[in-house]
Parts: structure tokens; C-alpha cells; sequence
């Protein structure tokens, strides 16, 4: 063999193998994005960072495995309130929209005998009123101020928002029985712990059921009443609404009925805890689409499916076929409103933080970490104090140099974990800061009370670091916030693995909260970081949550609705009466499917 020959051999042999390996990477990836999609690989943790592997290359590639396929396909580039309108208009004319949730978007209150208006604390409500404003549809929920009954009509609706009414609230009344069984006990005590894996028992009473059961019916029937044609879009929010699509499904058979699950589906061994599984299954088979946050949520939710009724699950589709009727199940990643409006009122992020530094009396070079939530045993906020104190123990340099503070607005407070956490977390912070603090510095600042929209914005751009720990979350919209919040391209996000934001936001430092020394670590981490560090990462969070706003989060709903809608017809065109509701409540039941179309127009 001449060198000439040896060496082109060589060339050979080199390419063969520099083909073969990249063959092999590439059918390893393939296989790796298809057992994510059927959920046989966790997409939690191990964090990687902690095995010591680095991030940087499945933070290139890992966006085409988690991202929701269909929004990659939308023909709209950039989702915002017009695009969103669009959809309805070109996709969905005449279509009547009815969303349903158990929390209202505005409480009026009455304090010190005037009327008091507040906007909730709520993930669901800050994502939901900007679609609402801009489809100006129906949102009926229970009116739960004590004024709220004082400004309704007398068909107990109230055009909202107050200074520029954009759509219609509404209101339902319950009495403090059914709030107790349903609300506080039903949902909060037994679903909420359930869905949520934190080692909370759940709680689950016959009584509570009972009242479920009956909330629900009255949410149904208010649904039929305000429909105004036999086929409205029924957009239904939550676990406090499980049995909501069956019994809207069994008045208005030809209703576009979707479901969107806020909170995890547990696996399907926690879920066979709840006694009325197989109803709350077949409450939500009622819904044409079944939506969660997250690809494993909808993978759990097909399980528990799988296990408990008979039906026929199509995994290539996600499409599951149960009394003649098929449901879609589909991840959509909610969010915020981007650009968010409360930012036009919030002065430059020099202001707000002279402001913020001002109100609590910091010196100009203390770092400051914010972390804003609801009190709830969820989110992890014991947890992120056991983390400081780990950096305080490793890292004493930083005593005295950093404040945390934590806003936690008071939550189902009547529930006994709600109040056990509540006085952990005062009893903690009082002891951290006796023992890490002195006279003039409380490294813990923990404020139990409410606030508006704006004055969290306010912090969000005051802060070095944002911390979301949460134990467990759907997805976590104050992650999205205070990426939003921070147009001047500065601050570092702790975002927890088990937030479903983490899927996302690939550029936060993600951590395991159930590990305080390195999650320590990482608060070390970000309140070193420096500043150019920050920018790009935020800088490409900013274009995450910019192009997967809570308008594509909508107009993607909205689109797999039309598609359903279009298909339907063509089978089974709809009638232009509202059926009577004695009737198609009878037919379904009995057959189980949607009724002949002849027989509407006799009914
Ligand atoms: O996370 C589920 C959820 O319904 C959110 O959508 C909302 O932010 C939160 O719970 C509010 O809870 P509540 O209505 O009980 O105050």
C-alpha cells in the first residue's frame, strides 16, 4: 500500500466514522425526543448541572423536543390581542364565547361603607382578562366580594373592566355551605394536594362531593343561559370545574367544550387516591380538547384514562373515545401578556429600585431576592429560607450584603395547612433573622398581604434575583413576570424544576428545591453573576416569553377549536335553535353521543 493510498484509505476510514457517529447522535436524539414525547424519559430532574454535566448543549436542542409542536406551526409569526381577534374573526365568526372559572377577574368589596375594587392574586386571572378584553366574550364565576352583588344587573352581570368595559362578568351566587364543601373542601382540600405531589395528605368527605357536585350543576345551567346558540365556545378553567364539561356537554350537545387543567395531573397510582375517580374522568370527557400545561401532565392524564374507564385511547393522536365521543388531550404552555400593560405605568427600573430600596431601608449596594406568590404549601417558601441559610453557613461573606423579600398574599387561610404553613413561615423567618441579622438588618422581609399588579412589577424591577422554588406548579406565571418586568435586561431567575416554566425558560439557573445546600449554591451563583452573564440570559427569556405569550397560548386553543368545529360539521351540521334542555340532556344520556340533527329541530 503506497502512503497516497494509505492516506486516502484513512480519509475514508475517517469519514465513515465522523458519518457514522453523527448518524448515531442523530438517531440517539430522535429516539430521546420521541420516548420524551410518550413521557418514558423524565423530563425532571436529575438537574443536570448537579451530575456535573454541562447545560449548554441540550439548551440548544431541547426547545424542539418541549416546545408545543402545534404552536411552532402557527402561520402567525407574532401572537398579539389583534392576531388573537383575527383567529376568532376568520376561524370562528359568530362564534359566542363563554368562559367559566371559579375565581373572578374583579372583586368588589365593600370597605369602610364605599365599594373597594380588587383584582385577585391569581395566575389564572392575570393570564385569562387580557384574552377576554380583546374577545370579548361572557366570563362567568362565582361573585365572591361582598359588594359584588350591589353593581350587578338584575341577570347578576356587570360589564368589565370598570374604566373601559371590554366584556361581560357574569356573577354566580353560592352560599357559605357550598363555598365550604366545594371550594374550600372538594377542590382545595382533596384535588389541590392531590395534583400537587408535595406530601400533603389529601382530604376527601362525602359532604364536600356533594357540594361539588351540586357548584358545578349550578356553574352548567348558568352556562345554558347564557348561551345564546346551541354551539358556543365554552372555555372551562380548572379543578374546581371538573364535572362542568359532562354536564354542559349533556345540555348543549353541540357546544365546543375545552377544558384547561391549570395545576399537574398526578400519576395514575396517586390519582386512584380519589374516590370519585372514574366520575371526575368522565366529568372531563365531556370536553372536546382536555388542556394542560405540559406534555407529562397530558401523558398522566391519558394513563389515569387508561386505567380506570374503558375507552379507546389513540396515543398517535392524543385523541381518546369514550360514550361515542372523542376528546382531544394537548399540551399549551400558558402566559402573560406581552408586552404586559401594567409595565406602561412603571417608571425606569432606577426609579422603581430607589423606590423599593427606600420603602425598606436598604443601603444602595445590598442585593435584593424577591419572591411573590400566594401563602401556599406548594411553592416552596420555607424551602428557599432553608437555601439562605445554607449560603449564610457556606458563604458568611454575603451576611449583612443581601435581603430577601418575600411576598406571600394570604390564600385559603381557613384551611388548617394553609394556617400551619402561615405560622412556619413567621415563626422561621423570626428565628433567621435573630440569628443572621441584627438591629439595623433583617435579611428576611416577609409581607403577608396582597398587592396590586403594579406594585409587584415595581419589585420585580427593583430585584437582583427572582426566586420561584415552587415543590411542585403547572406552570408559574411569575416566573414569566418577572422576566417581562425586566426590560432593562438585568436580574437572574431561580426557576425550580418542577415549575412547568422550567420547560421554557432554559436560561434561568434551574434548581431542585428539595436540596437547600445547592440550591444555596446557585443563590451564590446569581447574586455573583455578572452583568453581561445576566443580559444574554435575559435577553433570551425575553424572546421566549415574547413569542410564547398568553395571546399564542389562546389563539392556539381557539384555532384547535375551529378545526374540531369545521370537522363536526361536516358530519353533523348544527342547528340554528338552542335545543330544549330537557330533551338533549335525555338523548345524550340515553345514546351517549351527539343527537341526530333532525331530531333538533324537533325538540
Ligand atoms: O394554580 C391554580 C390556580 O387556580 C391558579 O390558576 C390561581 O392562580 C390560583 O390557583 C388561585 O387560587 P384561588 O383562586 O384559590 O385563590
Amino acid at each position: 500500500m503506497t502512503a497516497e493510498n494509505f492516506s486516502s484509505e484513512l480519509d475514508i476510514g475517517l469519514w465513515a466514522v465522523v458519518a457514522l457517529s453523527l448518524l448515531l447522535s442523530i438517531a440517539a436524539a430522535c429516539l430521546a425526543a420521541a420516548a420524551m414525547r410518550r413521557g418514558l424519559l423524565s423530563s425532571n430532574p436529575p438537574v443536570p448541572e448537579q451530575l456535573g454535566y454541562s447545560t449548554e448543549m441540550p439548551k440548544q436542542i431541547l426547545p424542539e423536543f418541549e416546545q408545543n409542536n402545534r404552536v411552532a406551526d402557527s402561520p402567525l409569526a407574532s401572537w398579539t390581542p389583534e392576531a388573537m381577534r383575527l383567529v376568532i374573526d376568520k376561524e370562528l365568526p359568530d362564534a359566542q364565547i363563554i368562559l367559566v372559572s371559579n375565581r373572578e377577574p374583579y372583586i368588589h368589596n365593600l370597605r369602610d361603607g364605599k365599594i373597594d375594587l380588587v383584582v385577585p392574586a391569581s395566575g389564572l386571572v392575570s393570564a385569562l382578562e387580557p384574552v377576554m378584553r380583546a374577545c370579548a366574550g361572557t366570563w362567568i364565576a362565582h361573585g365572591g366580594g361582598t359588594a359584588d352583588r350591589m353593581v350587578v344587573d338584575d341577570d347578576n352581570r356587570i360589564r368589565v373592566p370598570p374604566d373601559k368595559p371590554a366584556y361581560t362578568l357574569s356573577r354566580v351566587w353560592l352560599s357559605e355551605e357550598e363555598q365550604q364543601g366545594y371550594y374550600l373542601g372538594f377542590a382545595n382540600d382533596g384535588l389541590w394536594p392531590l395534583c400537587h405531589i408535595v406530601f400533603t395528605r389529601p382530604v376527601f368527605r362525602e359532604s364536600d362531593w356533594e357540594q361539588y357536585k351540586a357548584v358545578n350543576q349550578k356553574f352548567a345551567d348558568r352556562v345554558c343561559e347564557e348561551a345564546r346558540r346551541p354551539d358556543p365556545i365554552v372555555l372551562i378553567q380548572d379543578y374546581h370545574l371538573a364535572l362542568l364539561p359532562r354536564m354542559v356537554r349533556q345540555q348543549l350537545p353541540d357546544a365546543t367544550i375545552i377544558m384547561f387543567w391549570h395545576i399537574p395531573w398526578p400519576n395514575s397510582e396517586v390519582f386512584s387516591i380519589c374516590p370519585w375517580k372514574e366520575e371526575i374522568l368522565d366529568g372531563l370527557l365531556g370536553s372536546s380538547i382536555v388542556g394542560f400545561h405540559i406534555q407529562f401532565h397530558c401523558n398522566n392524564f391519558i394513563e389515569s384514562i387508561d386505567r380506570f374507564l374503558e375507552s379507546r385511547i389513540e396515543r398517535e393522536h392524543s385523541a381518546i373515545t369514550f360514550g361515542g365521543q372523542t376528546t382531544l388531550v394537548h399540551p399549551y404552555p400558558i402566559s402573560i401578556d406581552w408586552p404586559p400593560s401594567v409595565l406602561e405605568s412603571q417608571p425606569p427600573v432606577a426609579e422603581c429600585r430607589a423606590k423599593i430600596f427606600e420603602t425598606l431601608g436598604l443601603p444602595e449596594d445590598m442585593r435584593l431576592l424577591v419572591g411573590v406568590e400566594r401563602m401556599d404549601y406548594t411553592k416552596g417558601i420555607i424551602d428557599r429560607f432553608l437555601a439562605l441559610e445554607q449560603l449564610f453557613e457556606r458563604h458568611p461573606e454575603w451576611i449583612g450584603k443581601l435581603v430577601f423579600l418575600q411576598i406571600a398574599a394570604p390564600s385559603r387561610g381557613t384551611l388548617p395547612a394553609y394556617g400551619q404553613l402561615h405560622r412556619e413561615c413567621l415563626d422561621f423567618v423570626e428565628d433567621f433573622n435573630r440569628r443572621f441579622g441584627n438591629e439595623g438588618y433583617a435579611p428576611i422581609v416577609l409581607m403577608d398581604e396582597h398587592h396590586n399588579q403594579g406594585d409587584i412589577y415595581t419589585v420585580y424591577r427593583a430585584a437582583d434575583v427572582c426566586v420561584v422554588s415552587s415543590l411542585h406548579d403547572g406552570m408559574n406565571l411569575v416566573a414569566k413576570e418577572f422576566v417581562a418586568a425586566r426590560d432593562d435586561e438585568q436580574g437572574v431567575l431561580i426557576l425550580s424544576t418542577f415549575a412547568g416554566a422550567s420547560r421554557e425558560l432554559l436560561d434561568a439557573l434551574i434548581v431542585n428545591p428539595y436540596d437547600p445546600t445547592a440550591m444555596g449554591e446557585t443563590i451564590y451563583r446569581a447574586v455573583s453573576m455578572p452583568e453581561q452573564e445576566q443580559a444574554a440570559r435575559m435577553m433570551r427569556m425575553r424572546e421566549v416569553v415574547s413569542s410564547n405569550n398568553v395571546y399564542r397560548w389562546a389563539g392556539t386553543i381557539l384555532q384547535d377549536a375551529a378545526r374540531i368545529r369545521k370537522r363536526s360539521r361536516v358530519v353533523d351540521p348544527v342547528p340554528d335553535t338552542k335545543p330544549e334542555r330537557p330533551l338533549a340532556r335525555t338523548m345524550a344520556q340515553m345514546f351517549g353521543r351527539r343527537r341526530h340533527p333532525t331530531m333538533h329541530r324537533t325538540g
